[in-house]
Order: structure tokens, then C-alpha cells, then sequence
């Protein structure tokens, strides 16, 4: 297979874990035999320095022609002071609404020996592993109207869906589910909301398209709560954006570290954005000991949703978890009588694996 990923390292650890992911797609190409080709464009701050702006067209160009683009990460003190027009997150929101990504997945999984790090007991957080779909480009962050009247007295914020977008959302995370263990949560407040009530029409007339596939409808405060309590008990969870935004954000406690959380931003042709859930940690960049590993997960979230390289994938993700089980981890984890190691050591180790 021949592809042409996009790589947009930003700032900070950002351009870190993104040497990470060549690595390791280096290591993919060769195994399974495959044509990596890439081409890599500033963003964010460091747009900003070399081209006046944290988008630059040329940048954008190359993302609309890639089969897929990898992202490292935005922002930093020294763009802190900029005017919101040149903030580095100006380029990461551009990019997502250039390419009309409307699909954001976030896997949780609780890896065995990490447990500890997690601020809930062990005995809950231990077995989870469940998916995030968050609609990405509409609901109440987009919704219009969105200001304030009255002399600033009132304010009204718009919980705006149309059917297609719905469904399009609902289609990615059965089709998510299929690949995983068939269970599928749609989450909304149908007992209140409008935009509720089409959303749970949409999931009922899109399942008997997908009978393998068990569904159930969940309020979304009771996920809030069945998340910290119980998160065993759910495979997919599907949601409005503001929602998604909420939950994904809850569920990432269920892991511990920021360092090892990927993402994929999606559109119906596949094409797809990924990047790790943290920031640029300008305090501990250039030190070479960041974690790669929400960058590596990315680049297996990659290779299952933009490629349909199920097997890759999964080797990925099997090298990341032999790798901790062997008791390698970076400064952010601690392993009990494990080994401490940075950057390139822990890419390395991966790679070893595959
Ligand atoms: P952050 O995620 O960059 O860092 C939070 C803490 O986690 C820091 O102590 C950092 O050292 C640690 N950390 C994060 N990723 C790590 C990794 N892979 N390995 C080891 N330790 C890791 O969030 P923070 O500090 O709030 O933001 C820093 C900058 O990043 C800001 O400019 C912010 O705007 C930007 N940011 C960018 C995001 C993106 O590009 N998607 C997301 C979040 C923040
Ligand atoms: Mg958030």
C-alpha cells in the first residue's frame, strides 16, 4: 500500500514524538511491506515564527492532498502574548475545520501496569478500554445564535443539529463498534433536549443497519457518573460535541497520564488527522524525555481508520503494551522495579517489538 502522510510536528515535544511516529511507520513499511511517503509543513508556533501566521496556505494545501496527516502539537509561552488572530490553537482549529473533520475518537484503555496511576482504585479502573466518538463540527459550540443581548444581560447559545450530521456521526461509531466488541451508548438528554430527541431517532433507525452491534441509550449525566464508577461496562460511546468534549476529557483519568492518549479526527472519506491529547509540555521540551506513546497510538489509529490496516494497527498497539508489560516507562509513568527511559530508548523498544 502506498501513502502520503502529512506531518505536522508544531511545537514543543511536538516535533519529538512526531520523529516517534516516522520511526515507527518506518518499521510498519518494512514488515508489511508498504510505501510511507512524507511531507512535512509547519504549524502553530513555529508557523508563526518562519511564516507570519499558524496556518500557512502551503500547509493547508498539503494537508486537503494527504491521505491522512499526523500532528504533534501547538502552543507555548512564547506565542502566549500573540493577538488571538496568531495564537498556535488557531492553526490546530483551522486545520480540523479546513479538512471538515466532524468525527473525534478517543480510546481509553487501561493498560494492566499503569494501573497505580490512575487517581480511581484499581479494582474499578482495571479491564476498561472503551471509545469516545464526539461529533467535531457542530452542536452547541457552533450553533447560531451565539451572543449576548439586552446590553450584554441575556445570552443565548444554540444547540443546532442537522439530521445528515447526526447521522454520519451515529454510521462512524457503529462501524467503530463493529471493529471492537459490538456494544454501542449513545449518550444524550432526551428527557430536556429537542436536539436529543432526533439524535436517539437517528441511532433507532440507523441500528437495524447494523444488527451485530447492541445499543443502548444512556442520559448523559448517568454516563458521568457510570464512567468513574463502573467504565468496564462501556465499548463505544457516542455524542453531541459538547458532551463528547466533557466525557473524553472525564475518561482520560481512567489512564493516568496524559502521555498516553491518542486521537483521531475523521471524515467520511477517511481521511483523517491524529495526534496525541496533550499539549507541546514546553517544560520538559527539547529534554528528550517525553512520552511517544500517545503518539504511537495515534499512528495505530492511523493505520485502522484512514487505511484499513487492521493488522498493522493492532502490531502497534500489541509493541506498545509488550513494551510496559516488559516495565520500560518514561518519567510521566511510573512501574513499580521498572526501567526508566526517554524518548528515542522507548521508541526504540517499540520498534524492537514490531
Ligand atoms: P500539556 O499537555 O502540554 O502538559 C501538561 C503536563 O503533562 C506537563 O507537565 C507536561 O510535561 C506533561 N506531559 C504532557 N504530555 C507529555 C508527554 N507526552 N510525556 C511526558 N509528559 C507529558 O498541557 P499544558 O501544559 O496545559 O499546555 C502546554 C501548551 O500546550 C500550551 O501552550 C497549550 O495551549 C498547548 N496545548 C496544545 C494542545 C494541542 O496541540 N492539541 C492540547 C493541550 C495543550
Ligand atoms: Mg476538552
Amino acid at each position: 500500500m502506498k501513502k502520503n502522510i502529512v506531518l505536522l510536528p508544531g511545537d514543543g515535544i511536538g516535533q519529538e514524538v512526531i520523529a516517534a511516529a516516522k520511526e515507527v511507520l518506518a518499521a510498519i513499511s518494512d514488515q508489511f511491506n508498504h510505501t510511507f511517503t512524507f511531507d512535512k509543513q509547519d504549524i502553530g508556533g513555529t508557523a508563526v515564527d518562519k511564516h507570519g501566521t499558524p496556518l500557512p496556505s502551503q500547509t493547508v494545501e498539503a494537508c486537503k492532498k494527504a491521505d491522512a496527516v499526523l500532528l504533534g502539537a501547538v502552543g507555548g509561552p512564547k506565542w502566549d502574548q500573540l493577538p488571538s488572530h496568531l495564537r498556535p490553537e488557531k492553526g490546530l482549529l483551522g486545520i480540523r475545520k479546513e479538512l471538515g473533520l466532524f468525527a473525534n475518537l478517543r480510546p481509553i484503555k487501561g493498560f494492566d501496569q499503569l494501573l497505580h496511576a490512575s487517581p480511581l482504585k484499581e479494582e474499578i479502573v482495571k479491564g476498561s478500554d472503551l471509545l469516545i466518538v464526539r461529533e467535531l463540527t457542530g452542536g452547541l459550540y457552533f450553533g447560531k445564535p451565539s451572543e449576548r443581548r439586552n446590553n450584554g444581560n441575556s445570552v443565548v447559545d444554540t444547540l443546532a443539529y442537522d439530521r445528515y450530521e447526526i447521522e454520519r456521526i451515529v454510521d462512524k461509531a457503529f462501524q467503530s463498534a463493529r471493529l471492537r466488541r459490538k456494544h454501542l451508548t449513545s449518550v444524550d438528554k432526551a428527557n430536556v433536549l429537542e436536539s436529543s430527541k432526533l439524535w436517539r431517532e437517528v441511532v433507532e433507525e440507523k441500528k437495524t443497519a447494523y444488527p451485530d452491534v447492541t445499543v443502548e441509550h444512556v442520559l448523559v449525566d448517568a454516563v458521568a457518573m457510570k464512567l468513574i464508577t463502573n467504565p468496564t461496562q462501556f465499548d463505544v460511546i457516542v455524542t453531541e460535541n459538547m458532551f463528547g468534549d466533557i466525557l473524553s476529557d472525564e475518561a482520560s483519568v481512567l489512564t493516568g497520564s496524559l502521555g498516553m492518549l491518542p486521537s483521531a479526527s475523521l471524515r467520511e472519506d477517511g481521511i483523517g488527522l491524529y495526534e496525541p491529547v496533550h499539549g507541546s509540555a514546553p517544560d520538559i521540551a527539547g529534554k528528550g524525555i517525553a512520552n511517544p506513546l500517545a503518539m504511537i497510538m495515534s499512528v495505530a489509529l492511523m493505520l485502522r481508520h484512514s487505511f484499513q490496516l487492521e493488522e498493522e494497527a493492532n502490531a502497534v498497539e500489541e509493541a506498545v503494551k509488550a513494551v510496559l508489560k516488559d516495565g520500560y516507562h518514561t518519567a510521566d509513568l511510573k512501574i513499580e522495579n521498572g526501567q526508566l527511559v526517554g524518548t528515542k530508548e522507548m521508541t526504540n523498544l517499540v520498534v524492537e517489538r514490531l
